[in-house]
């Protein structure tokens, strides 16, 4: 009885013991029992979301698959080698014949085993693609290298728009080129050897009309906006300058800023001296089919023919969607009209923009130097303001922080932003009327075209309180 019993049990796990019955088609098994006992006790990230912390996630959703394909692979490889050293499959092979029950439940395992194998192994694929796929991994996984374009992109309009829908494209190929390119990241991760800064603007991004106007639509994006801007001096005196700009429709005929660089027929080319695209000596404007040249007064057409050539498009002005540094200046501003900062304090402004720029060989550094700067100032002179001293210093460091990286050597001004020309030379790189056409025509820097000038630093505009009802 007994006996009869335990060769029962033998019998069936038998098919287990003919997969495993060399030592690389063993360890196979115990991999491929380990990931998927894993995988069963985890099922619930499987199907739910993301990982809460990036390296649980890169465990969960790279390095299981990995060890479960691994030992998927282990079991035949095991057996393949078996068989060249002449060794038969088995020991004690069944005979072949569907009469024998060994037979049958071999082959029921299999069928079963196979089945699981799918299922689990389909469902790992499937997260680990998703998971690379996720602002998480992107963004936070090389935490140090990802810093500042992660922390940028979260105070940024675009927060909750994941990486991959500006990054990367749909389709097979966006994948392959993508993951190809990951691969060669990884690599210069690993070796310690990649750009700091992270070069900027990126080569290989998707065409920017594809990604933007999946959900900006271009016929929508018409209406003048009203800006207001808002500006103190050294002593915390507040001004604000206000601007309607011309934004113009993307799809109807008109005056406006997209209308004319992104409307129906027109294509605009350009030549750029520098990597970064800011030095634009030719540009080339095509209506209609027809095209009119501009050449930059010191340019010459031999050098312009060697230089890159690029097709406008909306990253030449929106370069910053996602990842906006700001300038310190205008951080500062922000922060004292939101309070972070107490205008109060006795020329607060300039206090928190000496502290903010000077140059931190580490992040640490700052972190002692700038709240420590700003409360030293106030110490000897206001020693009754020393809360307040001691937030604005919290908040000259809060800033410091969203814009300032010195592991990634980005500082005050690495990544320039191309809207505008206050702070760059953003529009002006064509917009200098110094840009001329055979005819002597320029490209124009008439400040109406672009926005209408409603008031410009002032302490009360009128506008603004005529748009509120006059009080
Ligand atoms: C709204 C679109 C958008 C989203 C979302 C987005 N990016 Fe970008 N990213 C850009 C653009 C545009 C550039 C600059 C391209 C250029 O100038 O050629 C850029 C540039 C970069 C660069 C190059 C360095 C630099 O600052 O120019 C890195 C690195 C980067 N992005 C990483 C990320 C990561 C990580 C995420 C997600 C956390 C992300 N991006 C999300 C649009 C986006
Ligand atoms: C997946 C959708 C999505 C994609 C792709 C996307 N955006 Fe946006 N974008 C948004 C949303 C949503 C907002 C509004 C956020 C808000 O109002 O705070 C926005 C806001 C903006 C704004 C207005 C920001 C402001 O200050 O008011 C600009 C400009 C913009 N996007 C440009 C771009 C550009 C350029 C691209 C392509 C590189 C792009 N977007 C790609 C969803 C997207
Ligand atoms: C010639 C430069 C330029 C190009 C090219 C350009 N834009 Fe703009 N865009 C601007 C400016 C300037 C603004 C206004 C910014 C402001 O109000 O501060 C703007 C505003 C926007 C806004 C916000 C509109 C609103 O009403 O709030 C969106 C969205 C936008 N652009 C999307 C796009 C998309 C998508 C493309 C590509 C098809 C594109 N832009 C091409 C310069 C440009
Ligand atoms: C790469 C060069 C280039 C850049 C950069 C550029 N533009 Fe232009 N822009 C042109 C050209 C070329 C024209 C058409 C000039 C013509 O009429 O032949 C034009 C025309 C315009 C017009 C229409 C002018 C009119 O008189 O109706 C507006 C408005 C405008 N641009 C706004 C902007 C703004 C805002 C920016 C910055 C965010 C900007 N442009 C950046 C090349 C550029
Ligand atoms: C080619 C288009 C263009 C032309 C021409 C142009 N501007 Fe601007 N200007 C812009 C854009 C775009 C902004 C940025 C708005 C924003 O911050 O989003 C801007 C911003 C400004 C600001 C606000 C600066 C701040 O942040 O406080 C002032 C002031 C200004 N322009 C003055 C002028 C004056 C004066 C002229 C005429 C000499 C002029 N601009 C010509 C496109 C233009």
């Amino acid at each position: 009885m007994a006996v009869n019993q335990h060769s029962s049990i033998s019998a069936r796990i038998a098919p287990l013991l003919y997969f495993s019955n060399n030592w690389i088609s063993r360890v196979g098994v115990f991999l491929v029992t380990l990931a998927g006992v894993l995988w069963l006790f985890l099922l619930p990230s499987y199907l739910g979301g993301h990982a809460s912390n990036a390296y649980v996630g890169i465990a969960l959703f790279l390095i299981l698959p990995v060890v479960f394909f691994a030992g998927l692979g282990l079991i035949p490889l095991g057996i393949l080698l078996r068989r060249r050293r002449g060794l038969p499959l088995a020991d004690d092979l069944p005979p072949l014949s569907w009469n024998s029950p060994h037979l049958r439940r071999l082959a029921v395992f299999v069928v079963l085993a196979t089945g699981a194998n799918l299922v689990i192994g389909s469902n790992l694929t499937y997260r680990a693609v998703e998971h690379m796929d996720s602002v998480q991994f992107c963004g936070a996984t090389c935490h140090v290298v990802m810093k500042p374009e992660f922390t940028a992109y979260q105070n940024s309009p675009h927060s909750r728009v994941e990486c991959v829908k500006c990054h990367i494209g749909p389709g097979a190929s966006w994948f392959v080129q993508s993951k190809l390119s990951g691969a060669h990241q990884l690599i210069a991760v690993a070796l310690n050897n990649y750009e700091r800064p992270v070069p900027t603007p990126v080569s290989n991004l998707r065409p920017a009309r594809e990604t933007c106007e999946g959900c900006h639509w271009p016929d929508k994006y018409g209406s003048d906006r009203l800006r207001v801007i808002t500006h103190f001096s050294d002593s915390g005196e507040e001004t604000k300058s206000v601007l309607l700009m011309r934004i113009g429709g993307g799809g109807v005929r008109g005056k406006g800023i997209h209308t004319a660089h992104a409307g129906q027929g027109v294509k605009i080319r350009y030549a750029h001296a520098d990597k970064g695209r800011q030095t634009i000596p030719w540009v080339e404007y095509t209506r209609d089919g027809k095209s009119v040249e501009y050449l930059a007064s010191k340019a010459n057409k031999e050098d312009v023919a060697r230089m890159e050539v690029r097709e406008m498009d909306c990253i030449d002005c929106h370069n910053r969607p996602s990842h906006t540094f700001e300038t310190a200046e205008r951080a500062i501003d922000n922060a004292i009209a939101g309070g972070g900062i107490d205008r109060t304090l006795p020329m607060v402004r300039k206090v928190a923009l000496d502290a903010i720029k000077r140059p931190f060989d580490t992040t640490e550094q700052a972190e002692r130097e700038i709240p420590a700067a700003v409360e030293a100032f106030y110490k000897k002179d206001h020693p009754q303001r020393g809360a307040d001293a001691a937030k604005a210093g919290r908040t000259a460091l809060d800033v410091w922080s969203r814009n300032v990286f010195p592991e990634m050597r980005v500082k005050w001004g690495t990544y320039p932003n191309n809207i505008g020309h206050q702070d760059y030379p953003g529009c002006f790189r064509c917009h200098d009327d110094d840009h001329k056409s055979a005819e002597g025509k320029t490209v124009g820097q008439d400040c109406n075209a672009c926005h209408q000038m409603l008031a410009m630093e002032e302490k009360d505009p009128k506008i603004l309180t005529d748009l509120a009802g006059g009080k």
